[in-house]
């Protein structure tokens, strides 16, 4: 296999933590990249430390949700951050990915499918008749037909993308060491993987205690 490419969620508002997640994944048989979603991007010191981030492979997970003009709007106000990767969710329809992918210039536009926290009963919950392997596909035709450059799906379903959505698959709710909290479609990293993934995301399970330490488990669990 290839080396592996893994963005971290850092998952957090501390910067120290931040640094102390980038600082012990350097120089790893693991390609890193850097994931930061609404809890880092929303705290006071987050975006400031982003901006100063330099040759790190980031990832700016706001999987923006609006009306097109908001949604484009959003995209270039973030344009100064430099994202390698941005998110956007496939469900705010196929205008809305429009009008976000023509501004989004050099930064790779993600569409996130349905979260990988939901399953078919909580789907039904809230009011969604089909099931996820069957939205999931509905979603990324949508990504395909708007030309995005990659799509966020679970691990299980990355056989169904992968049919109608030919650019990279990036997969979150990965676990080889630990629990699975409040994700409910996970698979284990060398699964992900076999299944066609490009990209896993991995937060808690690298984040939580021992960085180091977590971050050779994963070697050692991709290396059996
Ligand atoms: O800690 P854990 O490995 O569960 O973190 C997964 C990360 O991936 C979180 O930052 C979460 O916001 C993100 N994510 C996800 N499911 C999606 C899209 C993104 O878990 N469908």
């Amino acid at each position: 296999m290839s080396k592996p490419i893994i963005f971290i969620a850092c998952d957090t508002t501390s910067t120290k933590k931040v640094r102390k997640i980038i600082k012990e994944s350097q120089n790893s048989k693991i390609k890193f990249g850097y994931k930061f979603g609404l809890e880092f991007l929303n705290s006071k010191n987050g975006r400031n430390f982003i901006s100063k981030l330099k040759n790190k492979i980031t990832f700016g997970d706001y999987k923006f949700a609006d009306i097109p003009n908001t949604c484009a709007a959003a995209v270039k106000a973030v344009k100064d951050l430099k994202f390698n990767y941005l998110t956007i969710h496939l469900s705010a329809g196929k205008e809305a990915l429009r009008a976000a992918k023509k501004v989004s210039g050099s930064t790779k536009l993600v569409g996130v499918s349905i979260l990988t926290s939901l399953d078919n009963k909580s789907l039904k919950k809230i009011g969604f008749n089909k099931n996820v392997k069957k939205l999931v596909k509905i979603q990324a035709k949508l990504a395909h037909q708007t030309n995005l450059d990659a799509v966020v799906c679970s691990g299980q379903e990355v056989e169904i993308v992968k049919k109608v959505f030919k650019k990279e698959i990036i997969t979150p709710g990965i676990r080889f060491n630990s629990k699975t909290n409040d994700q409910k479609r996970v698979l284990t990293p060398k699964q992900a993987y076999k299944n066609g993934s490009d990209w896993l995301v991995i937060g808690r399970p690298i984040t939580k205690g021992d960085i180091k330490k977590n971050i050779q488990k994963l070697i050692d669990h991709l290396s059996q």
